[in-house]
């Protein structure tokens, strides 16, 4: 099966003997180890540096994972419903089907991808070694059928795969990437998936209006108030939401690193892109699930 699921360049899967998580990346350097085995290792510039130099200055780096790790499951509204929404919008894989994750994260939605699919095989793609290692964990049940591999998500190297994926899907990463960078990235999907596969895309998206930024923030405020009380039953974590800025809508312009387009945009380039059926299933809070289908 690893040779099915490899890429067009070099990855390793993980595997009974441990986790081999190879950066795909112009970055990636071969090493022979004493077993005589090629291994692919970061240069010293490590994955932070390639993904600082895809982004410019501003950067998602390893404090990010370690915040997004602690807060994500206060901060993100409904998240359990947005990966349902993401997981119903797959349409039925054939047995050893590939579904790929881009921006693993904790590894929640693959988890629920390999649950949902169970004759299929999920890779998972991140840029972070600490999310890396954490999809590996959550997902620790289904190792047989899960592949990892580093990445950065703005370059394009990564975009050819050996089996052409199912369905690709992203959750809160892809707002990380300019206007022109996502309309690469879904041209390059829909090259890249077979005939009747999907990309599905969960992020947030930026309201065009005044109007449209406050009810969005004030939705934030509202779904991390509720999930604050309902995890801890205080309002501690919804206190450090606050204090982190973190509601993009109230000040949508301070964070150099979030870039999020609109979803009428993303939209149109999803359909520019060859996609059809291209829909918007979800919105709340300003996040976004939306989809389309290669023909
Ligand atoms: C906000 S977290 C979302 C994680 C997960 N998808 C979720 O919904 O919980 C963003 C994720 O994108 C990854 N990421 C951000 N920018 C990236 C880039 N340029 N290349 C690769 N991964 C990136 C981070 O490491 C992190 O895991």
């Amino acid at each position: 099966m690893a040779c099915r699921l490899a890429l067009g360049i070099a990855y390793r899967r993980r595997c009974a003997s441990g986790a081999f998580v190879t950066p795909i990346s112009a970055e990636f350097q071969p090493r022979l180890t004493t077993t005589g085995r090629v291994r692919f290792t970061l240069g010293e510039k490590g994955m932070d540096a390639i993904m600082a130099q895809a982004q410019g200055t501003a950067h998602w780096d390893e404090n990010h994972s370690r915040g997004f790790l602690h807060n994500g499951r206060y901060f993100v509204p409904d998240r359990e419903r947005q990966i349902g929404i993401i997981a119903d919008l797959i349409p039925q894989p054939a047995p050893g089907g590939l579904l790929v994750e881009l921006c693993s994260g904790e590894g929640l939605l693959s988890r629920a991808l390999l649950e949902r699919f169970a004759d299929c095989h999920v890779l998972a793609l991140d840029g972070s070694a600490q999310m890396l290692e954490q999809t590996q964990a959550t997902c620790r049940d289904h190792a047989g059928r899960l592949a990892t591999a580093a990445f950065e998500l703005a370059q394009s190297g990564w975009r050819r795969f050996a089996e052409p994926p199912h369905a690709v899907v992203s959750s809160l990463a892809i707002h990380h990437l300019d206007g022109w960078q996502k309309q690469d990235l879904f041209a390059d999907l829909a090259a890249a998936l077979k005939p009747g596969g999907v990309l599905v895309v969960a992020d947030i998206v930026r309201p065009p209006s005044a109007g449209g930024l406050d009810i969005a923030a004030r939705q934030w405020d509202e779904a991390v108030r509720a999930r604050a009380l309902a995890i801890d039953g205080d309002l501690a974590a919804f206190a450090e939401f606050n204090r982190l800025g973190w509601n993009y809508f109230r000040n949508p312009d301070g964070e150099p690193i979030d870039k999020p387009s609109s979803l009428a945009e993303q939209l149109s380039w999803l359909a520019k892109a060859g996609f059809i059926e291209v829909d918007c299933a979800w919105l709340f809070a300003g996040h976004a699930i939306f989809s389309g289908r290669k023909p």
